[in-house]
């Protein structure tokens, strides 16, 4: 059979983690944009729902384990890109995703499973280093094996952080702020984040630079974002605050891997980490390389917490 024509503008792009909380918005997005989309999941995933879900979108399911090189060696041989949405317990498996895609030959682009703050320009809690210092070694043995790239910092997930912090799920009257609530996040709708994904892993202007996810109207604080929650609910939160002594404590005394959650809530929301740093000339910003992309204002993703709240999640920390 005569092999199908390959459209302009069209990659083939292989998911890693595609079934996951970040993966399956990327594998959404990659699937809108009309690529061939192939998503490697473990042959005992008990994400049966989304795998059917992501199938019936037109996802190419591929079962295997990290272990199966040769499998994924001519798996890779078919596709152009390569994205990884693993959890942070698997980062180290991405070490025999960038042996196979040296062993293929043929990638156009590796994009690691960063998805969150810029790792290499901040600076944070012993447990939350550790955590980074993980993520980062991926990206050195990327750049060592000489593999086009693109690194992503997203930033905050914004409704896994509106679920966190204000947890609309729960109705309560009492809402936890962390330190003063002043410092400022950028926070971007999951949506966004994998759209932006799709769009850089494809982008010639996106290869072999770090990628920040950082639009304009989505820098916000805990008091602003709270207060735009009280407007739109009509209801007034009681604010309990963690002093900042507390929180550097609590990670020096949680057991491992405890200890990393509230490392990086200090991170993002007492020390600002998404937001206290300029852009160098050689970042590149998302919402300004798709000046015409609708970027999805913390307002609105509030606004999607009303009619239609997504469920909270925890990331895997072990
Ligand atoms: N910036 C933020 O706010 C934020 C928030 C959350 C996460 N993140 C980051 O985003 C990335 C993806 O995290 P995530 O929370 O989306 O991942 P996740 O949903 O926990 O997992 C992604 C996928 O990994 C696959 N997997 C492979 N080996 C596994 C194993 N041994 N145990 C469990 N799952 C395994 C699973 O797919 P199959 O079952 O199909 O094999 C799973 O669906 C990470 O780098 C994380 O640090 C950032």
């Amino acid at each position: 059979m005569a092999e199908k024509k390959k459209k302009k503008n069209e990659s083939k792009i292989l998911v890693f983690g595609g079934t996951g909380y970040i993966g399956s918005y990327i594998v959404k997005a990659s699937i809108k944009f009309g690529h061939p989309t192939y998503v490697f999941s473990r042959p005992n995933s008990d994400k049966t729902e989304m795998l059917n879900h992501l199938q019936s979108m037109g996802a190419i399911i591929v079962k295997g384990t990290m272990d199966e090189h040769d499998k994924l060696v001519s798996l890779l041989r078919e596709v152009d890109v390569v994205i990884s949405a693993l959890a942070y317990p698997q980062v180290l498996d991405q070490l025999k995703i960038i042996q196979a895609i040296k062993v293929a030959g043929n990638i156009k682009r590796f994009l690691p499973s960063d998805f969150g703050v810029e790792e290499d320009r901040v600076s944070v809690l012993p447990p939350f280093e550790a955590f980074l210092e993980k993520k980062r070694n991926i990206r050195r043995a990327v750049e060592a094996a000489n593999i086009p790239y693109t690194f992503v910092s997203a930033n905050c997930c914004g409704a896994y952080f509106v679920n966190f912090l204000l947890r609309p799920y729960q109705q309560k009257q009492d809402i936890t702020v962390y330190g003063s609530g002043e410092a400022k996040a950028v926070m971007v709708y999951e949506e966004d984040i994998g759209i932006f994904t799709i769009k850089v892993a494809t982008d010639p202007r996106a290869c072999n630079r770090v990628v920040i996810y950082r639009p304009a109207a989505n820098f916000i604080s805990q008091l602003e974002l709270i207060s735009l929650w009280e407007n739109k609910t009509g209801k007034n939160f009681n604010k309990v605050h963690v002093p900042e002594e507390e929180m550097v404590t609590l990670s020096k005394t949680l057991p491992d891997p405890q200890n990393i959650p509230i490392s990086i809530l200090h991170s993002l929301f007492v020390k600002g980490v998404t937001t206290n740093f300029e852009l160098g000339e050689n970042d590149v910003e998302a919402s300004a390389l798709y000046p015409d992309l609708k970027v999805t204002a913390v307002d609105e993703l509030l606004d999607v917490f009303l009619c239609n709240p997504p469920k909270p999640v925890n990331a895997a920390f072990a």
